[in-house]
């Protein structure tokens, strides 16, 4: 399972340790801290860093034969690395996934699976609460390459089912939803993509595989901004595809190869060392979050408070079947539209004013004018996002720290 096989090529290469451990059926928490790992001939316990653009070959024949693809081994790190396919097994184990491939970015994730996965005149049906850039993608992009894109409220399941053409080949959806936390069924989703033919997409950035593993529930592919929960110190960008091996070896190979939105090996080792803490982060994401979004819930100024946990959530029973948590993100609406906004962030004492999420450290983002600008006025609507709209990314400070903090901006908004 996972990966492109070169870490289990390896495993096998004689100058390798007999310390690498077989993995045997490992559970979730075990696959997080040993999932993918293997050791050089140095014994390291932690995962080696290999920070190297290429690899050399003992002979003018093995360097083609690892071409041709008839030898193991490395050939150049725009195509592999060993560090990266650490992490992308590592992934693959948590999500699931028969197959992954890690990218630069989560944007690098998003455009990839598009480019490699659609030709001209096919069409996409996407729900229309997005994050900024995947909308971006899908309508001004895509439509350059003659590929047509139809936004549907995401919950409206006969909305899907009456967007699909013959022509249509992928579904995108975001659950939960940048910045809206919006709620798609995945399974009915995916049912519907399967009966027209077509593949169901699922970025689970902001739910990350310790909370959701969308391939559960038939999902096709599964993609992610590791920059966001993976990383989770708000350290480094990353991305990852998630997929079963005909998609892999039909469109996305030698697609990521030649065009190289390649992972860093630096950014793929800071990711594959956060996994193994990331179910111990979510939970506590998770709880502060729950409490964090109470809080909101009893503040006069705050008129609205989404969290897919609390049972006002308009899918919260959605949300309670797909996911282990409700994540580590409360979005919520303050009386007074944008100037109350502002000033609740110009008041914050402790949490910071940022536009990233999935960090230690507290983040409040205005949607409206950050994340969701560059959208026409109709798209922000559609992707729900109003003008007294707040997002926070809830960290792992003291939940007390964090309602003292967001009281008393409260009451200068
Ligand atoms: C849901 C979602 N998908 C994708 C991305 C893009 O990720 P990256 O910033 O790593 O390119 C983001 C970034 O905020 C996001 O929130």
């Amino acid at each position: 399972m996972g990966g492109n096989g070169a870490t289990k090529t390896a495993l096998k290469d004689k100058t390798l340790m007999g310390t690498n451990k077989k993995p045997g059926k490992w559970r979730k928490r075990t696959l997080a801290v040993r999932g993918g790992q293997v050791r050089s001939a140095f014994q390291e316990t932690c995962e080696p860093l290999i920070f190297t653009a290429g690899y050399a070959y003992e002979a003018a024949e093995e360097a083609e034969a690892r071409f041709k693809g008839e030898s193991p081994g490395y050939q150049y790190s725009r195509i592999s690395n060993p560090t990266v396919t650490m992490f992308e097994e590592r992934m693959a184990l948590l999500e699931g996934a028969p197959v992954a491939r890690a990218t630069a970015t989560g944007m690098a994730a998003v455009t990839a699976v598009f480019l490699a996965g659609l030709k001209t005149g096919d069409h996409v049906v996407s729900a229309s609460a997005l994050f900024g850039s995947c909308r971006y993608v899908m309508e001004n992009v895509l439509p350059r390459f003659g590929i047509s894109c139809t936004f549907v409220e995401g919950s409206d399941l006969a909305a899907w089912q009456e967007a699909m053409r013959p022509e249509t080949r992928l579904l995108f959806v975001e659950t939960p939803s940048n910045p809206t936390l919006a709620i798609v069924d995945i399974a009915a989703v995916a049912k519907i993509a399967e009966r027209g033919g077509a593949r169901l997409i699922v970025d689970n950035a902001f739910a990350s595989p310790a909370l959701q593993r969308p391939m559960e529930f038939g999902a096709h592919i599964v993609v992610h901004s590791s920059t966001k929960f993976i990383d989770g110190q708000g350290r480094a960008l990353g991305g990852m595809i998630l997929c079963r091996q005909d998609f892999l070896d039909e469109s996305l190979n030698l697609f990521l190869r030649n065009t190289g939105p390649t992972l860093s090996p630096f950014n793929a080792w800071l990711h594959l060392k956060s996994l193994e803490t990331l179910e111990l982060r979510m939970k506590q994401h998770c709880e502060n979050a729950q409490r964090v979004a109470d809080f909101l819930g009893q503040q006069k100024k705050v008129t609205r408070v989404l969290y897919p946990f609390r049972p006002d959530h308009p899918q919260h029973n959605l949300a309670k079947a797909q996911m282990d948590g409700g994540g580590g993100v409360v979005t919520f609406d303050v009386e007074g539209g944008k100037p109350a906004a502002f000033k609740l962030l110009n008041a914050l004492k402790l949490i910071d004013i940022s536009n990233n999420l999935g960090d230690a450290k507290s983040l409040l983002t205005h949607p409206e004018t950050t994340t969701h600008q560059k959208l026409t006025s109709q798209a922000r609507a559609a992707a729900g996002v109003t003008s007294g709209m707040l997002r926070l990314s809830v960290g792992l400070e003291d939940t007390d720290d964090l309602c003292e903090d967001l009281e008393q901006a409260i009451k200068i908004a």
